[in-house]
């Protein structure tokens, strides 16, 4: 007699091991049911077991990371799709093409990977078609389901989709839960096994949250014992629901949990033929390399937007943080109205004087004495009525006459039926004003009941704002988003995104703030999905709105976000009053938004991360590097310079005695000429960094 345990890896290894035998039949009878990348570091071997159940898994360097792992759906009044395949054919190609990209991270990027496609029919009653696609490239491997067009079959109704990432051990993760609502958490550091998302429910400060399942939101990062590092994400969520990854911690197995509707009881309804996202998982045996990485916009479509040359990258300010913390409003009763004629022109004052493209004004049109708080929010804001104090038209023509574009802002307060049928008097507005840009919202709980932001339904919706956006030149920035997907190369006037715990939980959460490691961790999470609007920038470090919250960075730590978070519109968040006579604000003029070329020099995840960019045009060089609450020294070797070129570095550091606890603001500053050869080591303080702009001498 076999014990329970002994029996279970008996029959684990008897399927393997006619999964292997299978392999080799198909091996022999046709093509390969294997792809690897160009260089052949990463294989996917594709197989069927016995009961004709479709599963893969994958090699690094011949070492396994993804053991065998089950493919399936269930569907409303269909027999799941699991078992019972043969494979039909099996095509190979390779994709080799380089596209560039209107505004971003690098001008060119190369697509180069592997391709395998596996038809597959079932034999039985159902006789139902699946086409599975993986993609194999240096950096990753990516694989989706094509449901092709078939005679009885218009469409199907998804209950779950199961696609299984079967781990090989219980490696580090840094995760958010699966939250159906909000990415708006803190990260968590743990093993697999330890993943716990349950105990996040509830937290205090999210107006939607909803965590049915110990699930994970992605992406998901993860370090393996022998360093290797893997993120679990998707890429090109279109017309579908966001997912999420169940965990079973026993098992050391993530499955795919998609996001419901209450509303209809299914996940999804998909019209045939119907490709899904592509399931994502970026691998690099350095943490740098995932944010290197362009797997995820390779996934996706090229642009259907031929001129973007009317979005220009930019820095911005506005009536924003005096918000968050209390000095102004967004409604106008009480007195304290921040969106003012008045206000509104002191913000585009600074900003001309300041080589700052862009002022957000928020709380400018009628409706906020009635959303947070508020369950009837159909039909409040309607996107075109400014308050009485708030001359928009005036505050165009101002800005217009400082060089400065005005950005809309659309807080929808999660009522998208309400927006959908606002859209397009609320984009002609904008056109008419000549204003590029709009800034979205969807705070509170998704009316109607019983939808989710990062369910199918709101997917739709915020792809449609996308399109209709796109057909009136205007740039979409959206907050309490869908996460990203790559979809920005197919829609590049998606520029930006919030979608994760950003500056403003500093000014109000009950928890004390985002700790120092925050963004040393958003960098090889969150940051992988595409641009942030984290809003960095905050040079006065006292909270008044909330005594017992502080910044928890030093000021050049501040300053390093610019370069460490990537998004081609950056705010200069803080009160303009608080950048008076600032020395370090210099680094925030001069500091690009629009890169020809990024490295990412070295970096830990939760630790420390430094990255440098070159901008484009200029070909000026910014490195900004950040630590988390640990003080430590980083060594730069700028061997990535053009060769024959000097620089004027303009360095700002950490100050002897700064500290994210005490003299945060203390900031050292130094001039450099610099070239190829230079090799620099700088302090950086606890929950410290430093920022450097690199002039390239004419
Ligand atoms: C939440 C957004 O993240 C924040 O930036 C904005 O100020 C408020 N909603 C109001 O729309
Ligand atoms: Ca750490």
């Amino acid at each position: 007699m076999f014990s329970s345990e002994e029996h279970q890896w008996k029959s684990v290894t008897t399927l393997l091991l006619l999964s292997f035998l299978f392999i080799q039949c198909n091996l022999l009878n046709g093509p390969s049911t294997e792809v690897k990348s160009p260089s052949g570091n990463i294989a996917v071997q594709f197989f069927l077991n016995m009961d004709g159940a479709p599963g893969y898994l994958v090699k690094y360097q011949n070492e396994l990371i993804i053991d065998s792992s089950f493919l399936g759906f269930e569907f409303q009044g269909q027999e799941p799709m699991s078992k019972g395949f043969e494979i039909l054919n099996i095509q190979h190609n390779t994709i080799q093409e380089e596209w560039e990209m209107p505004w971003g991270e690098q001008s060119r990027v190369e697509n180069h990977c592997n391709e395998m496609q596996i038809e597959l029919k079932e034999i039985g009653q159902t006789n139902r078609s699946l086409v599975l696609v993986y993609r194999v490239f240096e950096d990753g491997i990516g694989f989706r389901y094509e449901f092709p067009e078939q005679i009885g079959l218009d469409s199907l109704i998804v209950l779950a989709e199961s696609t299984e990432f079967q781990l090989t051990e219980d490696h580090t993760c840094w995760w958010i839960p699966g939250d159906w609502d909000i990415y708006e958490h803190l990260y968590n550091t743990s093993t697999f096994s330890a993943i716990d998302a349950i105990s996040k429910r509830n937290h205090p400060n999210l107006a939607q949250t909803y965590i049915p399942y110990n699930a994970v939101n992605t992406p998901v990062t993860m370090k393996t014992r022998n360093d290797l590092y893997l993120s679990f994400h998707e890429a090109n969520l279109t017309d579908y629901p966001g997912m999420t990854l169940r965990v079973d911690k026993g098992k050391l197995k993530m499955t795919s949990e998609l996001v419901g509707s209450d509303r209809f009881g299914y996940k999804a309804k998909i019209g045939l033929p119907f490709k899904t996202p592509w399931r994502t998982i970026q691998i690099s045996p350095d943490a740098g390399g995932l944010i290197e990485s362009n797997l995820i916009l390779n996934l996706n479509e090229p642009s259907k937007i031929e001129n973007m040359d009317w979005f220009k990258p930019q820095k911005y300010v506005g009536i924003w943080w005096e918000l968050h913390l209390g000095i102004s409003t967004w409604n106008i009763e009480g007195g304290k109205h921040g969106a003012t004629t008045e206000n509104a022109k002191k913000y585009i004052d600074f900003a001309s004087k300041n080589n700052i493209g862009g002022v957000l004004v928020e709380g400018w049109n009628t409706g906020w004495d009635h959303w947070i708080g508020f369950d009837e929010r159909e039909g409040v804001f309607d996107f075109v009525t400014p308050y009485p104090d708030y001359d928009l038209e005036e505050v165009v023509r101002y800005a217009k006459e400082k060089g400065v574009e005005i950005i809309m802002h659309h807080e929808t307060s999660a009522a998208p039926r309400t927006y959908d049928t606002q859209l397009d008097t609320a984009f002609a507005l904008m056109k008419n004003l000549g204003i590029k840009m709009v800034k979205t919202g969807y705070v509170g709980e998704i009316i109607p009941d019983g939808e989710y932001h990062h369910g199918q339904w709101m997917v739709n919706h915020y792809r449609r704002v996308i399109q209709a956006a796109a057909k009136n030149q205007i740039a979409v920035n959206a907050h309490e988003p869908i996460k990203d997907t790559g979809i920005r190369r197919t829609y590049p006037n998606e520029i930006s995104r919030e979608g994760l715990r950003g500056q403003e939980f500093n000014a109000w959460a009950s928890d004390g703030g985002n700790p120092p490691e925050h963004l040393s961790i958003v960098a090889f999470t969150r940051m992988l999905a595409g641009p942030i609007d984290f809003t960095p920038g905050v040079f006065e470090m006292s909270l008044p709105s909330k005594p017992d919250n502080k910044i928890n960075t030093t000021l050049a730590h501040q300053l390093a976000l610019y370069v460490v978070v990537y998004s081609p519109i950056q705010m200069a968040c803080d009160l303009p009053y608080n950048y008076k006579d600032q020395a370090g604000f210099q680094f925030i003029r001069d500091v690009g938004t629009d890169w020809e070329e990024t490295r990412v020099l070295n970096g830990e995840i939760g630790d420390y991360v430094t990255i440098a960019r070159k901008e484009k045009r200029t070909g000026n060089w910014f490195i900004g590097s950040i630590t988390d609450e640990k003080r430590r020294m980083i060594q730069l070797d700028l061997d990535f310079l053009t060769a024959g070129i000097s620089y004027d570095a303009l360095v700002y550091r950490d100050g002897e005695r700064a500290s994210y606890k005490i003299n945060q603001t203390d900031i050292a500053m130094d001039t450099l000429l610099v070239d190829q050869s230079s090799k620099l080591a700088f302090y950086l303080a606890e929950g410290g960094g430093f920022a450097i702009s690199l002039k390239a001498k004419k």
